[in-house]
């Protein structure tokens, strides 16, 4: 691992709810380098998904900053180039994957090169050949909610890495799946990180997933509870299984 390419400082994020500021997050500050594997994890709740939304840039913070490859993603920037920049920059992949109704499995994945001006041709090209990397080159001309939830998360992954992007950032990719398709999708992001170079950012409340990650950020009520490097994980099992014995 190298350089950095995410900065979260000092972020601050609450939301007006009637009258009233809930805080959702409090002082969040971390890097994410090159070529990282991050885990989120923390109970439902702690304010994982609007701290990935804060890092694309859908979300704007109450205070702080959020640089990503150099660039200060909210305060220096209009909607309209923040989703060009996640365009090009970022695959997406969530629990529930949306899918464009009326169109096929390699349609969908080749859609994203479309909006990004790719000719249909070379679109679809490129979707295949990436369809084929997940496994999934068999099932081209069906509609994805035609498939099972662990080939449509495949599908999925395949139409957040159609454009090549440097990051992946997944949201609870592997929510509604059952163990076995949990753990290939799994395994298909850690070979995206191992030998494309991807970086990964993944939010999960399933301490399962724990051992793909380089480094684990763990989140409680809004904040960080503690940061954890590829070496530490025993430490983080420990503190984890004492914290059950406690009953948090
Ligand atoms: N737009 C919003 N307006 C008001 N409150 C919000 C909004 N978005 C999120 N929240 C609140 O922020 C808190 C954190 O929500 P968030 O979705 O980030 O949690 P999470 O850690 O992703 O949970 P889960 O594991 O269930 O997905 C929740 O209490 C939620 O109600
Ligand atoms: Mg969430």
């Amino acid at each position: 691992m190298s350089d950095t390419i995410i900065k979260v400082s000092n972020i601050n994020k609450s939301f007006r709810v009637g009258t009233q500021d809930v805080v959702v997050l409090k002082n969040i500050s971390f890097e994410v380098k090159s070529n990282d594997f991050l885990i989120i994890f923390g109970p439902s709740g702690c304010g994982k998904s609007t701290l990935l939304h804060l890092v694309l840039g859908l979300e704007e913070p109450t205070a702080g900053t959020v640089t990503f490859f150099d660039k200060e993603i909210w305060r220096k920037t209009t909607e309209d180039e923040r989703s060009e920049f996640r365009k090009k920059n970022i695959g997406m992949v969530y629990q529930q994957p949306n899918w464009i109704k009326s169109l096929s499995v390699a349609e969908n994945v080749a859609f994203p090169l479309l909006l990004l001006g790719v000719d249909k041709t070379k679109a679809k090209e490129k979707a295949i050949e990436i369809l084929k990397e997940v496994q999934m080159e068999n099932w081209l001309g069906y509609i994805p909610t035609e498939l099972s939830s662990g080939q449509q998360q495949k599908v999925a992954l395949a139409r957040a890495m159609v454009t090549e992007p440097k990051v992946i950032i997944a949201d609870e990719p592997t929510g509604n799946l059952d163990y076995e398709s949990g753990q290939e999708l799994m395994k298909l992001l850690e070979k995206l990180n191992k030998e494309q170079g991807k970086t990964v950012i993944m939010v999960t409340h399933d301490l399962e997933y724990l051992d793909y990650s380089k480094t684990a950020i763990r989140m409680f009520d809004g904040e960080i509870a503690g940061t954890y490097q590829e070496n530490e994980k025993e430490k983080l099992m420990d503190e984890m299984k004492s914290k059950r014995g406690n009953g948090n």
